[in-house]
Order: structure tokens, then sequence, then C-alpha cells
């Protein structure tokens, strides 16, 4: 009998300065959250071995630089991607308005066969944040933004300090790349 062959999935996860990319990616992968804000320079991928409907997955998770003078970086990473997270954080207007923008600017780049059907999963992140009191986008707006795009995407509230929701955010997103390949 042989081993079933590992499928890789490339996913580019994006977002503003800040939002809580990294931390994230780190709650998903190693269960570890800091405090402490280390801005991503430029992009850098972890991968991890993930089972989905009885098949091995390799998560290959690329974290890109929220930081306006990294992102001509960008096109080089995005190559291959199989799905696109955008994270923004639902304590701050502005990460949320130009979720837009990041969206416009990977299809540019990344120009897929169809655009429109081309997976993305958008992520509210920091729902912890002075017990949820400091919050300025609510779901509804959120899951609207979400449904207004021709391919609908899968939307999830998350706290990467506190581990909430962030397995089931990342499941999604290999479940939806899966159904991309
Ligand atoms: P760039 O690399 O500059 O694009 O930022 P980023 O999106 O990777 O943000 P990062 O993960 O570095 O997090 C920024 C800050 O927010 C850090 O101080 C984190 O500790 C904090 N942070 C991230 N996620 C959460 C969260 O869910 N809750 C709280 N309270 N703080 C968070
Ligand atoms: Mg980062």
């Amino acid at each position: 009998m042989s081993m079933p062959k590992r499928t890789l999935l490339k996913v580019i996860v994006l977002g503003d300065s800040g939002v809580g990319k990294t931390s994230l990616m780190n709650q998903y992968v190693y269960k570890k959250f800091s405090q402490q804000y280390k801005s991503t320079i430029g992009a850098d991928f972890v991968t991890k071995e993930v089972e989905i409907d009885g098949k091995p997955v390799t998560l290959q998770i690329w974290d890109t630089a929220g930081q306006e003078r990294f992102q001509s970086l960008g096109a080089a990473f995005y190559r291959g991607a199989d799905c696109c997270i955008l994270v923004y954080d639902v304590n701050i207007a502005k990460s949320f308005e130009t979720l837009q923008n990041w969206h416009d600017e990977f299809l540019n780049q990344v120009d897929p066969t169809d655009p429109d059907t081309f997976p993305f999963v958008l992520i509210g992140n920091k729902i912890d944040v002075d017990g949820g009191n400091s919050r300025v986008v609510c779901e509804k707006t959120a899951r609207e933004w979400c449904a207004s795009r021709e391919n609908s995407m899968p939307y999830f509230e998350t706290s990467a300090k506190e581990g909430y929701n962030v397995d089931d955010a990342f499941l999604c997103i290999a479940k939806t790349a899966i159904l991309n390949q």
C-alpha cells in the first residue's frame, strides 16, 4: 500500500501593520503568544502538517509585513498561492477599511485565472481587547462585506492572545484552499 500523496497548500496572510498576523500564525503553529510587538520585515513562512478529511496536507503559511514600505515585495511571495487570509483588528476602523485594497492588490499581483472564485478568508482579530468594549467594527458589518463579494468569504473572529477560534479559522482556510486545487 502506498502512502497517500501529501498536498502542499500555500496561504498568504495580509492586512495592516499591527493587526496580529504574526501573532495568529504563532498561536496556530506554536501555541505561543507574545505581548511584545516586533513588526515583520519582508515576509517569511512556517509550515504545519494537518489532516483534512483524512488526507495529509502541509500548510505553508506566508506571514507578510503590513508596513507600507515593504509592500513592493509582495508579488514575489504571492506566486502560487492557494488561499489568501485577510486580517483586520476589530478595534481599529482603518484596518477594516483597507481590506478592499489588500484584496484588490493581491488579485492584481497574483492574476489568477478566475479572480471571482479565488478563495479568501477574513479574520477579525483582537476581540479580547478591553473585554470587547473598544470594538469599533461590528460582526454584522464584517459579514456584510464578506457577502458582498461574488464568491462570499468565510469569516472568523479571533483572539490570537487567548487562542480563541484560531484553530477553527485555519482549518477553514485549509479546506477552502484545498477546494481550489
Ligand atoms: P506587522 O508585522 O507589522 O504587519 O504586524 P502584525 O499584523 O504581524 O501584528 P503582530 O502579530 O506583530 O501583533 C501586533 C501587536 O498586537 C503585538 O503587540 C501583539 O502582542 C498584539 N496582538 C496580536 N493579536 C492580539 C490579540 O488577539 N489580542 C491582543 N490583546 N493583542 C494582540
Ligand atoms: Mg507581523
